[in-house]
């Protein structure tokens, strides 16, 4: 069977922290958005809301709030996600919507990273972020800084893929 452009980008993608100075357009910043607002969430709840970030001093400041995502000073625009945590689902939701958003990314070319560490009450004051609403995380993009040569390093299927009880190995 063809191998689908959705596998090739699936099976190709990494998450990459290192970004060139050139400029995404409007264009592609809008589409990666418009990816996560394509995601499923439970009920079609749609809970999610996305705050786009691409001034050189607001990306200095997400990087000073962050512990574990400093990179995101050299992005090109960072996206930081919000959840309605009365939903027990949230963060799966978010997590479907911030994978949209880097698949689709990757597809034109343009890498990202997810960071989940930061100052979340400095970030929710800052970014005057609703008390109702979570903080999922941020994903940094831009375009890379060489040609990413790099294989992803997962355990093997077997691993962790079983067939019809747990720890059954996984056969036909
Ligand atoms: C839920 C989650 C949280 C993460 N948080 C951070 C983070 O705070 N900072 C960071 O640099 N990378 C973060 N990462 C990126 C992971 O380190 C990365 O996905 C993993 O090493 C695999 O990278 P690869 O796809 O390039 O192989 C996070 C990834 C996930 C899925």
């Amino acid at each position: 069977m063809a191998l689908t452009s959705v596998t090739n980008v699936i099976r190709t993608k990494l998450d990459v922290r290192n970004f060139s100075q050139k400029d995404v357009s409007w264009e592609d910043k809008v589409s990666i958005l418009d990816a996560g607002r394509m995601a499923g969430s439970g009920m079609n709840s749609q809970h999610w809301r996305f705050i786009l970030l691409d001034k050189r001093e607001d990306l200095q400041k997400l990087a000073d709030l962050s512990i574990t995502g400093k990179w995101v000073s050299g992005a090109n625009f960072a996206v930081v996600v919000l959840t309605d945590s009365r939903y027990a689902w949230h963060l799966l939701d978010a997590g479907r919507a911030i994978t949209n958003m880097m698949l689709e990314a990757w597809s034109r070319g343009i890498v990202s990273c997810i960071c989940t560490g930061y100052n979340e009450e400095a970030l929710r004051n800052w970014l005057k972020i609703p008390p109702n609403l979570a903080i999922a995380g941020f994903i940094g993009f831009g375009y890379p800084v060489k040609r990413i040569i790099g294989r992803k390093n997962r355990l093997p299927l077997e691993q962790i893929a079983y067939y019809g009880r747990f720890g059954e190995p996984l056969r036909k």
